[in-house]
């Protein structure tokens, strides 16, 4: 397929997931939820997943992630880790990818919480789980953070000294997991990190509980962080303190993020770049500012035009017409076609492929290429 030819971004892609098919076994049939998904995110990013709710983008990111309920089948695809395919991956590869390679924030923070543990403890012990992984990272984070600080010669000279031999005994590894996790908390801006460290899950606001899960995210190190609808919750002004944290991240950390949302004006504030969704297939993907200035796919124009956008004048706000398949018995051939205004014969028979129609700007339709 025609992304993996991608233009000039060969050597900067850290996961590419290619063909990805996808189904639930329910007692009502076989829902067929993702049909073949193209996709890849270049180092240092972020891409936003956009579409809408049932399009699959959260079934998307938890195959990525490793994390599907037990009764999806993949059918096909790959989903490759800087070039390792997770889907073919032995046991121990795929535990080490869940642990520190790939990490998912998600909408209701409050799941995935123990409301019995302080906060703070919940981020060390994720690196307590696994010393020999985790040594090298907390040792690294905590030498940087010791140069910007006053930290003594002394503290700095034992952690180099763990760093070239890898002996620390568990005890002293928990002391260090404690500071690494204050510092993850600082990351993210946490007010008083050190008091924040003690916090229960319900002592923090919606708003501190959420950064705290990035700070939880980002201490496993990862290449890729998925945040699935992790605003969607908050209320506006906070939702925008924590789209400026991403942005700020971005920068400071070595991971490329997937932010999925249902909510272009989310994706215009922070993405890069955007991949649309629709009924189980990416539809089309570039640059931020090209998707809203030249959208190409019916599906993409359609949702344009149904938000508000201080950049276009309109008379009133249109919705796209029809509803989101039933994916039990999707449509054939292009699976928006009982919605397009465009459709002609071929669009009910045959299935787009994704094609590059400009550099960097890939469609699924029959419009075009
Ligand atoms: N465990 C499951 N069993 C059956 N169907 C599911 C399951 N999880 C999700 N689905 C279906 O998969 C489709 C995509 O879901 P999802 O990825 O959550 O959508 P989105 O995140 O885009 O709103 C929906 O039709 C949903 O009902
Ligand atoms: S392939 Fe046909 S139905 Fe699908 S979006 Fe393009 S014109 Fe519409
Ligand atoms: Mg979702």
């Amino acid at each position: 397929m025609s992304l993996t030819q991608g233009s000039e971004d060969r050597n900067r892609v850290v996961l590419r997931v290619s063909n990805l098919k996808l189904n639930f076994h329910t007692y009502g049939g076989d829902v067929k939820v993702l049909d073949g998904i193209e996709l890849y995110v270049r180092k240092g990013e972020i891409l936003g997943l956009v579409g809408e709710s049932g399009c699959g983008k959260s079934v998307t990111a938890l195959a990525i992630a490793g994390l599907l309920p037990q009764n999806a089948e993949i059918l096909s695809g790959e989903i490759l880790l800087e070039g390792k395919n997770l889907l073919a991956a032995k046991k121990e590869e795929i535990r080490k990818a869940r642990l520190s390679e790939i990490a998912m924030v998600f909408q209701d923070p409050m799941t995935y919480l123990n409301p019995v543990i302080p906060i703070g403890k919940q981020i060390s012990e994720i690196v307590e789980s696994d010393r020999q992984l985790f040594l090298k990272p907390v040792i690294e984070e905590l030498l940087n953070e010791s140069s910007t600080s006053r930290a003594g010669y002394v503290e700095r000279k034992k952690l180099e000294r763990i760093l070239k031999d890898g002996n620390v005994s568990k005890r002293e590894f928990g002391k260090l997991a404690k500071l690494y996790a204050i510092s993850m908390l600082r990351k993210v801006r946490l007010p008083d990190p050190e008091r924040v460290y003690s916090m229960y899950p319900f002592e923090l606001s919606g708003g501190m509980r959420q950064r705290a899960m990035i700070a939880m995210a980002l201490a496993r190190k990862p290449k890729i962080l998925l945040a699935d609808e992790i605003t969607t919750a908050l209320d506006v002004t906070v939702q925008a303190q924590i789209l400026k944290l991403l942005r700020e991240l971005k920068d400071q950390i070595d991971a490329s993020i997937v932010l999925i949302t249902h909510d272009l004006a989310v994706v215009a504030e922070v993405c890069d770049r955007v991949a649309v969704m629709y009924a189980g297939n990416i539809v089309e993907v570039a640059d931020v500012e090209r998707i809203f200035s030249n959208p190409l796919h019916p599906y993409t124009k359609g949702l344009l035009e149904s938000i508000i956008r201080p950049d276009v004048v309109k008379d009133e706000l249109k919705s796209i017409r029809g509803s989101v398949p039933n994916l039990i018995n999707p449509p054939p051939g292009c699976r928006f076609h009982p919605r397009c205004p465009f459709a002609f014969g071929r669009c009910s028979i045959e299935k787009p492929n994704l094609i590059e129609a400009e550099p960097n700007h890939y469609v699924s339709c029959f419009l075009y290429g």
